[in-house]
């Protein structure tokens, strides 16, 4: 994938000397872009970063532009705090000082449940194969304020690795997770989620495999947690128990080590 950094229209001197500092000490090249439109410099590469006065966007070809959100997880962590069941939360079953895995980050928005649970005691690692959104990912959590300083310190707190989640996998040893997570972009379609088609544009779109699972299941010293659209059938197929939501059209399942190991 070519890559280049450059910055938005009209931004202070200051702001392209940041950006073009940062492009030389990561070894990315930089454009500069003037008042002009990027359009042409799509001819040279496939994606360009975007050093804007609000942070990193990442920009294709195409004309989509993306950055950084925590999506679901403000909404979602301010319903826990309340008391709430959070379903995400009820599958993995973490407990302060876990570590959990999940080796599909995206933006991160399960980890970042999980870093608030586990806390500063344990440790919460995610693998993105995409390197616009392990970018997006690393060079935001650092800058990012959610305005909620025990949220802001649990996303700071996520390690976040540019692999491939199978290839990570087989460089991990036995049981050295406590919670392993496989999210995979969904084959089905859910057309509510309006960031869903944007992330498409940019993310991974590899399906679960026998052997992801597998070496999920190695790694993993607990419990392995999918997540899924309710009439996939990755459930039935890996062995999964699926936890039925009527309300959702997504539903986790999770195949328990002890379980698996007793069978
Ligand atoms: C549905 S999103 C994950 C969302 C994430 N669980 C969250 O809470 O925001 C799936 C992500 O997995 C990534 N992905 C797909 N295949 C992968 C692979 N083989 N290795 C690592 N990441 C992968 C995609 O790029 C995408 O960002």
């Amino acid at each position: 994938m070519r890559i280049a950094i450059t910055t938005s229209a009209k931004l202070s001197e200051e702001g392209r000397q940041y950006a073009k500092t940062f492009a030389e000490q990561l070894g990315y090249p930089y454009v500069e872009r003037g008042d002009e439109s990027l359009h042409k410099w799509f001819k040279q590469y496939d994606i360009l970063y975007i050093w804007t006065s609000h942070g990193w966007e990442a920009q294709n070809g195409e004309g989509y532009r993306y950055a950084y959100h925590p999506g679901t997880a403000m909404f979602r962590y301010k319903r826990f705090k309340q008391g709430d069941i959070e379903p995400f939360l009820t599958a993995v079953q973490l407990q302060p000082g876990d570590s959990f895995l999940d080796t599909t980050l995206g933006f991160g928005a399960d980890c970042l449940m999980a870093s608030v649970v586990v806390g500063v005691r344990g440790k919460v690692m995610g693998v993105e194969k995409s390197p616009v959104l392990s970018f997006l990912f690393q060079q935001s959590q650092q800058l990012a304020d959610l305005r909620l300083p025990e949220l802001t310190a649990a996303l700071k707190r996520i390690e976040c690795v540019e692999q491939d989640a199978l290839a990570f996998l087989k460089l991990q040893q036995d049981n050295s997770f406590d919670v392993v997570y496989l999210d995979p972009m969904f084959e089905e379609s859910i057309e509510e989620a309006t960031n869903f088609k944007t992330h498409k544009v940019f993310a991974a779109g590899d399906t679960l495999s026998k052997e992801w699972v597998q070496e999920a299941l190695r790694v993993a010293k607990r419990r392995v947690v999918v997540k899924a659209h309710y009439s996939s059938s990755v459930f039935s197929d890996y062995g999964f128990e699926q936890q039925i939501r009527k309300t959702s059209k997504f539903h986790f399942g999770f195949i328990d080590k002890e379980l698996e190991a007793g069978t």
